[in-house]
């Protein structure tokens, strides 16, 4: 068994982020990751990190834009912390050697980005998030701190308390890609997940094929509420073939937007009167869509992005990443002709519940990044907030993990005397196929340490071991269906049932198909038995985790009646702030999903927002 003070799960952003604020501490840190810490998706971030860091602008004004892009849903501790805290950390970078993009006079360039009401996007080109990952790799590897990559981390080590609160994590079970090897990893003071988003659950998608969201769906089995799954973010220009990002960085420098009548739509139609192509992100792909359902999109399917007035010299010198995606993913020469572009999966608003120091209601157990939700983006993301939020929570999940002198947490975890019992109307039972009797249990049955006593910790991290072990060996073993296509099924009802228009009968048939995939999931095997970077194998793990996300995200649409953000509901046209200002929490619960709601905090540090009618 490994051992170590802190151990970090994911080495993107928010995981390189917290092993350097714990080691600022003095703990003994681990980072242990199924990637190599370069080829985190955090390196496929293209167009910048929002700070308010000019003295016209300031962290009151960033807090508002983030408020209201949030159609306030996010809660004021959090993003009042946000907002303080970013341009700290964005100096930082700085300091540690990130090639931002300068002006003239040496400083560092901030560009407009959407539903901001200055241009406070610092960017290194269209490459900020690989420039961001190599800088803070580098802080790793200078302070020695060890990364076990190449190991995926399958299982959280927590105790059975029959009340998730009562429960402690002591750390993980990983499997060794390299080898096959099933191994015990004990935190003596904390486990931070960092794992990123689940793209994967959607098959057209900005993210990486490793983006299955394993840090959520393993805490939401061991007990952690996930907050808000059904806000997930839509970005408006992806391209229409592999659904490969192409920055709006290329409308902050200018870029266009155009329909197939060669309207500039966005004006020209109404969505956004001020802003246009900069109004934020879920209107700009409502408005994209609307257009193509309209009959005035381009081969039925998508529209033109345009950046060819902004000239040869400011695109080689900005943008020059996105003429490269656009030229070898979509033939298209940015230079010369306009690019398609057309709405795709890209962010997941909500997540793995946590406070402003990233502590879960399960002791020990921290998460940060875009596998939380702490709540700071409520129901719409703003355009370059992914960033700062991974280097501001990475960094306070880091120092509180290790024991770092922290202000208590102001946003509450886990259910309190202000939540609310919810309930949703569902066509199948969601959850475990035999949902297990209490709470005590997880991983659809199996015990989690002998007759309810609470186990020393090593023990809980060697149970987990053996646990995992045996699931390896018995996916390895035995015959059965191949995840792909349990994956596929999952990724296309989603696509075509819960994308950015959801009605309910489309809710409903989603919850179907995901049931009929968990079912078929019950008889999945590994036809590969090699013990050496089997990734049939590590797919296969993963799939059940896109199976988990997808019913939660599915599960939290069905229950939301309203439209907010980026959630759209034919039957609920209005945002209902009498009855839905409060996040839609969901508790594995066993394996019986349940559902409850907790409010929203909207009293800042310097004043109570108000919700307004958001408009661009
Ligand atoms: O469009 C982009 O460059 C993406 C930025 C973000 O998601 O924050």
């Amino acid at each position: 068994m490994y051992e170590h003070d802190v151990i970090v799960v994911g080495a993107g952003g928010a995981g390189l982020r917290a092993a350097i604020a714990a080691h600022e501490e003095g703990a003994d840190v681990a980072l242990v990751t199924k990637l190599h810490p370069v080829r985190s998706h955090t390196g496929a971030a293209e167009g910048g990190i929002n700070a308010a860091l000019h003295e016209e602008d300031s962290w009151e004004l960033h807090a508002y834009d983030t408020m209201k892009g949030s159609d306030y849903l996010g809660d004021a501790p959090a993003i009042d912390t946000f907002a303080q805290d970013a341009p700290d950390e964005v100096i930082q970078l700085e300091h540690w050697g990130m090639p931002f993009s300068r002006e003239e006079d040496g400083k560092v360039s901030q560009r407009p980005f959407g539903g901001l009401s200055f241009p406070r996007t610092t960017y290194a080109g269209a490459e900020t998030g690989h420039h961001l990952l190599h800088t803070m790799y580098e802080q790793v590897v200078k302070r020695g701190i060890e990364v076990y990559d190449e190991w995926y981390v399958t299982d959280l080590a927590v105790t059975d308390h029959e009340d998730p609160e009562d429960r402690v994590c002591y750390g993980c079970a990983a499997y060794d890609i390299k080898t096959g090897e099933v191994a015990g990893f004990h935190a003596r003071d904390g486990v931070i997940l960092a794992t990123g988003g689940p793209g994967q659950v959607y098959d057209h998608t900005t993210n990486a094929v490793a983006n299955t969201g394993d840090g959520p769906a393993m805490a939401y089995r061991a007990g952690v509420p996930l907050e808000d799954m059904e806000f997930v973010q839509f970005h408006p220009t992806t391209l229409p073939s592999t659904g490969v990002l192409i920055s709006e960085g290329v409308r902050g420098e200018g870029g266009i937007l155009y329909n197939g009548e060669e309207e500039r739509f966005m004006f020209e139609h109404g969505y956004a009167n001020n802003e246009g192509e900069l109004a934020s992100r879920d209107v700009v792909s409502r408005a994209e869509l609307t257009e193509v359902n309209e009959g005035r999109g381009i081969e039925d399917e998508y529209v033109h992005l345009d950046m060819r007035h902004l000239g040869e010299e400011r695109i080689i010198d900005r943008l020059e990443n996105i003429l490269h995606l656009a030229e070898d993913f979509e033939g298209v020469d940015g230079l010369d002709e306009p690019m398609p572009v057309k709405p795709g999966q890209h962010y997941e608003m909500g997540g793995i519940e946590t406070d402003e120091n990233g502590e879960t209601c399960i002791d020990g157990l921290y998460a940060a990044g875009e596998c939380a939700c702490v709540s700071l983006h409520g129901s719409n993301r703003l355009g370059g907030n992914a960033l700062p939020e991974l280097l501001v929570f990475g960094a306070r999940a880091g120092h509180h993990a290790a024991g770092g002198d922290m202000a208590e947490a102001e946003i509450p975890t886990g259910p309190s005397a202000r939540s609310e019992d919810g309930v949703v109307d569902t066509p199948v039972e969601p959850g475990a196929i035999e949902p297990a009797t209490g709470d005590t249990v997880a991983d659809g049955g199996e015990v989690r340490s002998d007759g309810g006593a609470v186990a020393a910790a090593e023990e809980v991290v060697e149970q987990t071991v053996t646990r995992e072990r045996e699931r390896v060996e018995t996916l390895l073993e035995d015959d059965g269906t191949n995840h792909a296509e349990v994956r596929d099924d999952i990724q296309e009802t989603m696509t075509e049932n819960v994308n950015v228009f959801r009605e309910e009968d489309n809710l409903k048939s989603a919850l179907e198909d995901i049931r009929q995939a968990r079912e078929a999931y019950g008889d999945v095997a590994v036809s590969d038995p090699s013990r050496t970077f089997n990734t049939d194998l590590i797919h296969t793990i993963e799939t059940r985790n896109v199976i988990d996300l997808a019913e939660a995200i599915t599960l939290g649409a069905l229950a939301r009646e309203e439209f907010r953000g980026a959630h759209w509901r034919k039957q609920y046209q209005e945002r209902r702030d009498d009855e839905w200002l409060k996040h839609t929490m969901l508790r594995w619960n066993g394996g019986d999903p349940d559902l409850y709601y907790k409010p929203v905090i909207l009293e800042g540090e310097e004043k109570t927002y108000e919700p307004k009618e958001r408009s661009y």
